[in-house]
Formats: C-alpha cells, sequence, structure tokens
C-alpha cells in the first residue's frame, strides 16, 4: 500500500502512502529503505499539528533539538523544542524564524560539528506562489563520476568546516569554536556508499593545504557536485513533507518576493562522526537511480 515513485532524475523520489499519521512499523521500514535508496523522499498533502509532525520525523531517528532563537525572533515553543521555524516572515517586529527569503547557498546542514545532523525534515505550512523552491544533489554521484585521477588525490584528503554564517550568510547565533574537520570522501554509515561530503563553499578548506591550491579544489569539486546531471528541485505546495539524507546530499533554495509569505517547520535528526572506509571506495553507491548513473 506504499508506492514509492522516483523522480527520474539523479534522486528524489514521492512516496505514496495517505496519512502519515498512521503508519505502523513494517510501513516506517519501506520509508526508511526509500528514503537511503533515494536520498530525499516527499509526502505530499499532510496535514499535522506540532506533536503529529514530531512523531512522524522519530521514525527517522533521534530528533536534534533546536538551538535558542537569537534576539529580534520569536522565541522557540518550549513544548516543542524539536521544531525550528524557516520563515521570512516578521511579525509585531519579530522574525518567525531562520533563513529569510534570499537565496540559501548549496549546503549540507550543519557540518561544522563533530557529529553532523543525518537528516533534515521540512513541513511545508505557507508557501510563496514563486520561487522558494529547494534543489537536491546526489553526492554518492558526485563522488562516482570524478575522474579516477581525482578520487585518488581526495581520498585522503579532509576539510575544516568554519561554519561561523549559516546558509543565508547570517552570523550564527550559536557557533562557538572553530568547527570541525571531516573527510572530503564520506562513507554512508548505513549504505556502506561513498560520497564526497563538501559542507558548504564559504567558511571551508582543505587541510594542509596552500590556501590558492584549497580554492582551486574545493572550486573544481562544487563545480562538479552542482552539475544539473546531478540535482533535482522541488516546488512547494502547502502540505509537503520533504526529508532528506545530509549525508549524501546537499541543498540549496532560491530566493523569492520578500512580500510573499513562507513558512516551514523544520526537524533534524541526530547523526555520527562522518568517517572514510577505504574499502568502500571502489564500492557502487547504493542508490543508483536515474540517468546521472555512470555507465558500468
Ligand atoms: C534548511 C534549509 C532550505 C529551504 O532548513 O536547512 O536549507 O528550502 N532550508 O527552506
Ligand atoms: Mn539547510
Amino acid at each position: 500500500m506504499i508506492d514509492v515513485i522516483p523522480t527520474g532524475a539523479a534522486l528524489g523520489a514521492e512516496i505514496r502512502c495517505g496519512d502519515v499519521r498512521r503508519l505502523d512499523d513494517g510501513a516506517t521500514a519501506t520509508i526508511r529503505r526509500a528514503w537511503l535508496d533515494h536520498l530525499v523522499v516527499v509526502f505530499r498533502g499532510q496535514d499535522l499539528d506540532k506533536a503529529e509532525l514530531i512523531a512522524f520525523g522519530r521514525r527517522f531517528g533521534n530528533l536534534h533539538f533546536g538551538t535558542r532563537r537569537p534576539a529580534g525572533m520569536m522565541p522557540r515553543d518550549e513544548n516543542f523544542p524539536e521544531i525550528n521555524v524557516i520563515s521570512n516572515v516578521i511579525e509585531n517586529g519579530l522574525k518567525l524564524g531562520n533563513l529569510g527569503y534570499s537565496e540559501a547557498l548549496w549546503h549540507t546542514d550543519r557540518s561544522h560539528q563533530e557529529k553532523p545532523l543525518s537528516g533534515s525534515l521540512l513541513y511545508a505550512l505557507e508557501v510563496p506562489p514563486e520561487g522558494g523552491d529547494t534543489s537536491w544533489a546526489n553526492m554518492y554521484l558526485a563522488f562516482e563520476t570524478l575522474p579516477a585521477a581525482m578520487k585518488d588525490r581526495i581520498a585522503g584528503l579532509t576539510i575544516h568546516h568554519d561554519a561561523g554564517r549559516d546558509s543565508a550568510g547570517a552570523p550564527r547565533a550559536d557557533f562557538k569554536g572553530t568547527g570541525a574537520h571531516h573527510p572530503i570522501v564520506r562513507t554512508h554509515p548505513e549504505t556502506g556508499a561513498s560520497a564526497l561530503y563538501l559542507g558548504r563553499r564559504g567558511n571551508t578548506s582543505i587541510d594542509g593545504l596552500p590556501e590558492k591550491d584549497s580554492d582551486a579544489l574545493l572550486d573544481a569539486l562544487w563545480a562538479h557536485a552542482t552539475r544539473p546531471e546531478l540535482v533535482w528541485t522541488h516546488q512547494w505546495r502547502v502540505g509537503d513533507i520533504v526529508v532528506w539524507d545530509n549525508r549524501c546530499t546537499i541543498h540549496h533554495r532560491t530566493a523569492f518576493d520578500p512580500n510573499d509569505r513562507r513558512i516551514m517547520h523544520r526537524l533534524q535528526v541526530d547523526g555520527t562522526r562522518p568517517f572514510m572506509d577505504p574499502n568502500a571506495l571502489s564500492r557502487p553507491a547504493h542508490a543508483r537511480i536515474g540517468s546521472a548513473a555512470p555507465a558500468t
């Protein structure tokens, strides 16, 4: 009774399962499998209150508690601290949430942490008529489609993820310390396949390389990782839930008219420390779907 309908692009699938409040454990296993296979899964037409959204999010793992809101932002709802509001709306002089209305650059969530988040979920409550679309790119395929010499070159390297700013460029209120160092090629702890793990272009550098060489290598990897054939874009409707895997995807959001309203409720799933298993490097990605798959 659960239909998984791949987008036909390099990643992403819609899951048709009716009301997500009614899923049993068997259905949860099917959905988790589809999430690992397709990297991003979409559920449409849902109508959940905060408690129901949290109950659904827990099916993907332990939920991360959102950070406290900075001054000028509506305090979080302490009854549901897992929910982080993503919004451009300002009411009574207070921002409802994070990330505003301008473009959010390509990134994966909280790679500056020692244990970055494994998954993220957005639930659309209000969406603008135009813009505010979110795209994801498949980092298994990004790794697999690198030239062999480039794979060899980056296999032992690590990136310093120094995220003083969020994906909208705003200083991170809760950021302390110097960020984390993670392997550029990450072994997915559940699928065992290798993915490029770039974090975000700003505030990153490759450990041990002169700045010029680090910038050149990162620019080349980013150009490769964001090629259109690796990307799928979602146009939101109210009631959509999208859950993505931060371990093997990057995402970005287009800008929209500041006079339009966009309100999302976000949940994030705790993750584990990234690692690279050298034996995994030649193992094909579990999720090899869509036209971007390399010929074998
Ligand atoms: C996020 C994020 C993009 C969006 O919440 O981590 O990047 O489309 N959001 O709101
Ligand atoms: Mn994000």
